[in-house]
């Protein structure tokens, strides 16, 4: 079991439903990625045996930095299903996370995700029930609070209940995604507790991690968004923490990561994996000019030798 919160500066793929499969984690840990997420499962799936909610405790062959993000309010069955994702998974798990961030309505109706800022005793039984059946570290990824500014009282809570490391994503759940995620309130749940605290919120690249952590004191970063159709971006942040040269890649390389997504999804999931692709594809051709019309041709490809032989056939026609 690795436990990258002990390391220096780890650089963490955030949770992401939808996106953050076995296939697309895989390729960000081939960049040097410390630790990826699983999309967010719900507790109540798992302690009720859904299948389909099991399912996304599948791991790769070779996955060793993996943590199960759950979401859920109910201590006990948190409890239980910490049980669950550890006998599953037994020493491939590095941590467990619970999700009191997310902003969704569908969640937080339930008391879920971002809900569970407004109730922060509850956020604090779960995390100690959780505790006392975890094998792993328990960590919380949360937001700023609610509709106001509550993230510094809130994780004075969750160290107290025996939280072993935090994530911020420093806006409020009002936010949603809207303005800019507010990094001195990172520096102040820092200063306000003991345990890790990972920065996350609009990290774009090697630059903007570092000013992260040197302006908020935050003891690693997570990315998001800017790592969707550029995997290689975790290699641009590792070299720009050890402040050492960074080449990015080439058109070729990128369009090489594209295929090696395409190849590994389609074993990993069959033709259904190639529906979920159309989501990824069109970020790798982000700000890649004449890339409008394979666009289109990639989205009406068959399998991923298709993809492969439109991405290797197109580079007469497009430029960084
Ligand atoms: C499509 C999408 C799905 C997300 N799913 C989750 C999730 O399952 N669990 C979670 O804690 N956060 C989730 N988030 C929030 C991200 O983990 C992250 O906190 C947010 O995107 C801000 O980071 P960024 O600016 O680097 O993208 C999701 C965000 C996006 C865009």
């Amino acid at each position: 079991m690795i436990n990258p919160y002990t390391s220096d500066h780890p650089v963490l793929l955030a949770p992401m439903a939808g996106y953050t499969d076995v296939v697309f984690r895989a390729l960000c840990t081939s960049f040097g990625c410390d630790l990826t997420f699983t999309e967010m499962i719900s507790a109540k799936g798992l302690t009720f045996g859904n299948v389909k909610t099991a399912q996304y405790l599948s791991l790769g062959a070779d996955e060793d930095r993996i943590a199960v993000q759950l979401f859920g309010h109910e201590h006990d069955r948190m409890a239980d299903a910490v049980k669950i994702v550890s006998d599953h998974l037994g020493p491939h798990l590095n941590c467990i996370d619970v999700n009191m961030g997310c902003p969704a309505q569908k969640i937080v109706s339930n008391g879920d995700g971002s809900a569970l800022m407004r109730t922060p005793a509850l956020a604090g039984r779960i995390i100690e029930a959780m505790k006392t059946v975890s094998p792993v570290p328990v960590t919380v990824k949360f937001r700023k609070g609610w509709d106001d500014d509550t993230c510094v009282s809130f994780a004075k809570v969750l160290e107290q209940s025996g939280a072993d490391a935090l994530c911020l994503h420093p806006r409020t759940r009002e936010q949603q995604y809207r303005g800019l995620a507010d990094r001195s309130a990172i520096g102040a749940v820092k200063a306000a507790v003991s345990i890790p605290v990972i920065g996350n919120g609009d990290i774009t690249g090697g630059e903007s991690a570092v000013s992260m952590l040197r302006e908020t004191g935050c003891d690693g970063v997570m990315v998001g968004r800017a790592a969707l159709g550029r995997p290689w971006i975790f290699r641009e942040i590792k070299a720009a923490i050890a402040n050492e040269p960074y080449t990015p890649p080439t058109l070729a390389e990128r369009l090489e990561v594209a295929i090696r997504h395409a190849e590994r999804i389609e074993q990993e999931k069959g033709p259904h994996g190639l529906v979920e692709l159309r989501k990824h594809l069109p970020r790798y051709l982000y700000g890649i000019r004449g890339s409008a019309a394979l666009r289109t041709k990639l989205n009406e490809a068959k399998n991923a030798a298709e993809i492969r032989a439109f991405l290797l056939d197109s580079h007469k026609d497009i430029t960084i």
